[in-house]
């Protein structure tokens, strides 16, 4: 079985979206708005509704359309995330506002690494997913696990870089964020707080569980 034709059976389970997903969808096509894989979301939305967070903190928000997708499955959960590009914040407030998310999620205006102080005075998050700047997880990582809770979980989005981790890269800017990203995976798997595990789905969704103490 090779990949495309694993990529095409599983894609005949997801689910249709309600007209408002689709229309945020439909937009970050047209616009190239970098949102989550639709398979990854899928499976990290199976694995929140397993899981109940009550809080998430989310690094990268773009549209809103990861945020908005959450708060849609976990009635009871706080959604705070962070975006610092002006035109992404603008359509994320509309589409938030529009799918009736606004006193579910809380979006801070800015760079996420000198973003601390806004955030913490909503911590501790049971789960953090990382999605912003792709060179920068391990800073993220950091910066925002203080804020996790005991039994909190990290997941960190596009860790196999569309197949780019297994290529040699000419471009040597982009090869310097593969390398980056390839350092980021190999640190969190030997990380001794964390079990983390890879799941090579959508872009390669990684879960990290916070170790019990003791
Ligand atoms: C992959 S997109 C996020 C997609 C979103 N989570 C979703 O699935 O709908 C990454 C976003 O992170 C933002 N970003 C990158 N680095 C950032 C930083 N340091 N602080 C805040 N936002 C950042 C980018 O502007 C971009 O909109």
């Amino acid at each position: 079985m090779n990949d495309e034709t694993l990529q095409n059976y599983l894609h005949l389970f997801i689910k249709e979206r309600p007209a408002l997903i689709r229309e945020i969808e439909e937009y970050a096509k047209e616009n190239h708005v970098p949102i989550m894989d639709l398979l990854g979301m899928e499976h990290m939305l199976q694995f929140l509704r397993l899981i109940q967070p009550k809080k998430i903190l989310e690094l990268g928000a773009a549209i809103g359309y990861s945020s908005i997708r959450m708060v849609q499955e976990l009635p009871d959960c706080q959604v705070v995330t962070i975006e610092r590009n002006p035109p992404r914040i603008e359509k994320a407030k509309e589409y938030i506002a529009k799918t009736g998310s606004t006193h579910q999620i809380t979006l801070i205006e800015g760079d996420a690494l000198g973003a601390f102080e806004l955030v913490q005075p909503h911590g501790g998050f049971d789960v953090i997913f990382i999605d912003a700047a792709k060179g920068q997880y391990k800073r993220f990582f950091e910066l925002y696990e203080p804020l996790l809770n005991d039994d909190g979980v990290i997941i960190s989005d596009n860790v196999l870089f569309h197949g780019e981790i297994f290529q040699t890269i000419e471009n040597k800017r982009r090869r310097e964020l593969v390398r980056k990203i390839k350092e980021y995976n190999e640190w969190i798997q030997s990380h001794p707080g964390y079990d983390t595990i890879l799941f090579p789905i959508g872009d390669g969704v990684m879960v990290s569980r916070k170790k019990r103490k003791g």
